[in-house]
């Protein structure tokens, strides 16, 4: 915990509290509100935490008003053009950037970790095959400490290191699985010659009956992808896994509870709802009146892939994401896709309109991710799935922190209670 120079002072009546002031390496300070309830018999209420830091970190920052995302320091630009995905994954987790020993050793690594447990492919065919690929996952994924209870000890910092490793070797083998038994197909076992976005595009799009060769701009591509979504602080999904792994929960599960949550629309269900949303629009003509329907508060309909909680500002994955729809669909040949036109008009009349202006919503990391997915060949169902493999890093970082940290403890917030005070039962007949 950083130290405190600072102090606030609360009144409540006649009474004064001294409430210790954090400052961040960087960022807005934070004041201790914890001895709060034990001194002056109050809460605080802050129902979505929109100011409530609920841990200390040292692996993201955002600065929403900026549009500035680093991990360990490092802009996320800069990562996504002259890093890869498994380089991230390691200074997301250990806190550097490798040495090329470090790294060769954390590939191999987590490239001879890729194959799941053969038993659990008879867990996916308990699934009907019109199961959506993320409820899938979710079970698979629970299921895991099932098979690999070897690595569930958290108080072993060793079992802590496999099951991370574990996690993110097998995440791509997991979601690829879902999808190739959603559609019917053989599952295709991982290639540890590739690398990590090979193997994924391979698991995905190769059969049995024919040979098939990665296109390496695909690979690149889709690399891009894992890397843009790597992490992203305390996000709702982050933050279920750290409360859930709170109560000691094994790993395997915690992130089987990172997925549950990712899945919802306004969080990373927002790429497969953003796509299908820019369908529906079809043609540019048709924007203004989904415009409309997005600001109308009677009318549930809100632009997806718009807005943000913490960025006030462009979401910095955002504009690499639109550079990378740009390039992959110019590389594939693909000549004004018409959802990629829409969706660029669209991003310029929100962002002109006063609505969209006066409450700051910009696009966000998946308003572009999805274009770039269809064009790569993976049906909207499989966004989502893409998203939890990819973030499974973060989880698995954020979550091997809390466990480090010796002041971690349950979570558990209090509330507001509105409901009825004591009363006495009344029996049915009186009622
Ligand atoms: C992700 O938190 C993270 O870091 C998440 C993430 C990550 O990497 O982990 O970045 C990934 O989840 C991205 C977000 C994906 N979701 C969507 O694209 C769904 C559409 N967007 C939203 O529903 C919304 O913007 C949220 C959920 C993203 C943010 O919600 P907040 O912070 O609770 O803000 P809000 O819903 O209270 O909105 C504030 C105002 C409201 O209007 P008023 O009531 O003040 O008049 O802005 C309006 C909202 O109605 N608004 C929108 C809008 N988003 C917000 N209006 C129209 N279209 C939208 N998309």
């Amino acid at each position: 915990m950083a130290d405190t120079a600072k102090s606030a002072k609360l009144t409540i009546g006649e009474q004064t509290y001294d409430l210790p002031i954090y400052s961040p390496t960087v960022g807005p300070d934070v004041l201790d509100i914890r001895k709060l309830y034990g001194q002056a018999g109050v809460f605080t209420y802050d129902p979505g935490f929109t100011s409530t830091a609920s841990c200390d970190s040292t692996i993201t920052f955002i600065d929403g008003d900026e549009g500035i995302l680093l991990h360990r320091g490092y802009p996320i630009d800069q990562l996504a053009s002259k890093s890869h995905y498994l380089e991230v994954c390691y200074l997301l987790m250990y806190g550097e950037l490798p040495t090329a020993a470090e790294l060769e050793d954390f590939e191999n690594t987590i490239t001879r970790h890729t194959m799941i447990h053969e038993q659990m492919h008879n867990f996916f065919r308990g699934f009907r095959r019109d199961a959506h690929p993320m409820a899938t996952m979710v079970g698979v994924v629970g299921a895991m400490s099932a098979f690999y209870h070897d690595s569930t000890d958290i108080s072993d910092p060793r079992q802590r290191e496999i099951a991370s490793h574990r996690l993110i070797a097998k995440m791509p083998t997991i979601a690829a699985m879902a999808y190739k038994y959603s559609i019917g197909q053989p599952f295709v076992y991982p290639r540890n010659d590739l690398d990590y976005a090979a193997n994924f595009l391979h698991m995905c799009f190769s059969v049995p009956a024919e040979k098939y060769e990665v296109n390496p701009i695909l690979a690149r591509a889709m690399d891009r992808i894992f890397t843009l979504h790597a992490d992203h602080e305390q996000n709702a999904s982050t933050s279920t896994v750290r409360l859930a792994s709170s109560s000691g929960a094994n790993p395997f599960a915690c992130i089987a509870a990172g997925i549950a949550c990712l899945w919802g629309p306004a969080h990373g269900g927002a790429n497969q709802a953003c796509l299908e949303m820019l369908k529906e629009i079809g043609s540019v003509d048709r924007i203004p009146e989904f415009i409309a329907r997005a600001k109308d508060k009677n009318d549930p309909f809100r632009l997806m892939g718009f807005g943000h909680r913490v960025y006030k500002n462009r979401d910095p994955r955002a504009t690499v994401m639109k550079q990378s729809a740009d390039e992959v669909l110019d590389l594939l040949g693909v000549e004004n896709n018409p959802i990629l036109q829409v969706a660029k008009e669209l991003e310029k009349q929100a962002l002109e309109d006063p609505y969209f202006i006066d409450k700051k919503l910009f696009p966000n990391v998946d308003f572009y991710s999805g274009i770039i997915l269809e064009a790569m060949g993976f049906p909207t169902s499989m966004f989502t799935p893409i998203f939890a493999l990819s973030r499974t890093v973060g989880w698995v970082s954020q979550w091997k922190e809390q466990l480090a940290d010796p002041q971690h403890k349950i979570g558990r917030p209090r509330q507001l209670y509105l409901g009825s005070t004591l009363r006495d039962y009344t029996d049915i007949e009186s009622r």
